[in-house]
């Protein structure tokens, strides 16, 4: 795997982050780490988790491979703001909340520092100014090394960033949105802000939780139990993926898949690799033989032909002011200024 830069930072992060979501949920824990070890043997350093990944368990599970490993070669990437607990502040941004989420963080991973600390959600409830003061002081009390944000809106994101820029605090360098072949939405605002910014993009669910590896012949609604989308505790999320336009994805996928032999999975994460606003994907595996896949990707490039043909097939529905005739207008205005 090649290394990247994580946005203007001087970090640098393997080309696929690895999501442990699954670790001690679908994962058990002897498994989880022997995908650590076969994730950091091809190169990968960059690990992705959340205080709420299997109710802290993800971040305990890591924790205990990390105390065998030299930690200064890794880039650990964890997440906090969602339900952690019963109590009314056992969640948010709020500056009491993120100390307690950041300390809690830090003993489950086993280790003293966090590289890189993200908001999981937007909070309306706390000030900005509040969060991202107490983001700038773990920074400087080096409890974190640097922050990003996850879910964010475009605009939040600006928002954020100009706010820091104005105080003199240290800026959000990443951000973790929702990206594949069948959630596109993202290159709306979030991808063209982020490369203005030079702002490090780690897409989630670039394989939209297994559905486009195409394992699903019969359907979506049909998924057995014991995966993802036959599991989901939200059965909203992968059902609105059973429509024409992710079937003719996988067609695609698939014709693509037997022209140049690389699986429907690889080829749809290597489609998210390519694009020139991604950092590092971050796969999702439950297991060693989905991961080799999934680390299969990396490597190689899609061509244009097919490149077009994927593009064509996961097209959406182009609205104001997204619209060529709104382009149009912005390229006239740029001719006459
Ligand atoms: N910031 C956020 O709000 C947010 C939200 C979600 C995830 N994340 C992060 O992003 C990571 C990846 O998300 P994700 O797990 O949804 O990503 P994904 O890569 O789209 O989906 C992974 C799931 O797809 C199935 N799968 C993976 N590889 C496969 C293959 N080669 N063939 C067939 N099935 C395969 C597995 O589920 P089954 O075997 O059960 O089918 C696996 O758990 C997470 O681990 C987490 O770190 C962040």
């Amino acid at each position: 795997m090649k290394m990247k830069r994580l946005g203007s930072t001087g970090v640098l992060v393997s080309e696929l982050c690895l999501g442990t979501m699954t670790f001690g949920w679908t994962t058990p824990e002897e498994e989880s780490h022997s995908m650590l070890d076969q994730f950091t043997a091809e190169d990968g350093n960059f690990i992705d988790t959340a205080d709420v990944y299997s109710q802290g368990n993800s971040e305990k599970i890591i924790g205990k491979w990390l105390s065998r490993q030299d930690r200064e070669s890794l880039v650990i990437a964890t997440k906090g703001r969602f339900r952690t607990g019963p109590h009314a502040n056992s969640v948010g941004l709020s500056r009491k909340h993120l100390m307690h989420s950041v300390s809690e963080s830090l003993n489950r991973l086993g280790t003293d520092y966090i590289d890189l600390f993200q908001l999981h959600a937007w909070d309306p409830l706390t000030p900005m100014e509040e969060t991202l003061s107490t983001l700038n002081s773990l920074i400087e009390d080096g409890k974190i090394r640097y922050m990003g944000v996850s879910n964010f809106r475009a605009w939040q994101f600006e928002k954020a960033l100009q706010m820091c820029r104005l105080r003199g605090w240290h800026e959000p360098v990443s951000i973790q949105p929702q990206y594949s072949l069948v959630v596109r939405a993202t290159e709306f605002e979030i991808l063209p802000m982020a490369s203005s910014e030079g702002i490090a993009v780690l897409p989630w669910s670039p394989i939209a939780g297994g559905i486009l590896s195409g394992k699903y012949v019969d359907g979506i609604s049909k998924a057995p139990k014991g995966t993802r989308a036959g599991d989901s505790r939200n059965p909203t999320m992968y059902m609105k993926f059973e429509n024409d336009r992710t079937r003719r994805i996988l067609a695609v996928l698939s014709r693509i898949s037997q022209e140049i032999g690389k699986t429907r999975a690889q080829i749809a994460l290597n489609w998210v690799m390519g694009n020139r606003s991604i950092t590092s994907p971050i796969t999702g595996a439950r297991d060693k033989v989905q991961l080799a896949e999934n680390i299969g990707s990396a490597g190689w490039s899609l061509s244009r032909s097919h490149l077009r043909e994927i593009d064509e097939a996961s097209a959406m529905d182009v609205t104001y002011p997204y619209d060529a005739a709104s382009e149009e207008q912005q390229m006239r205005e740029r001719e006459l200024s």
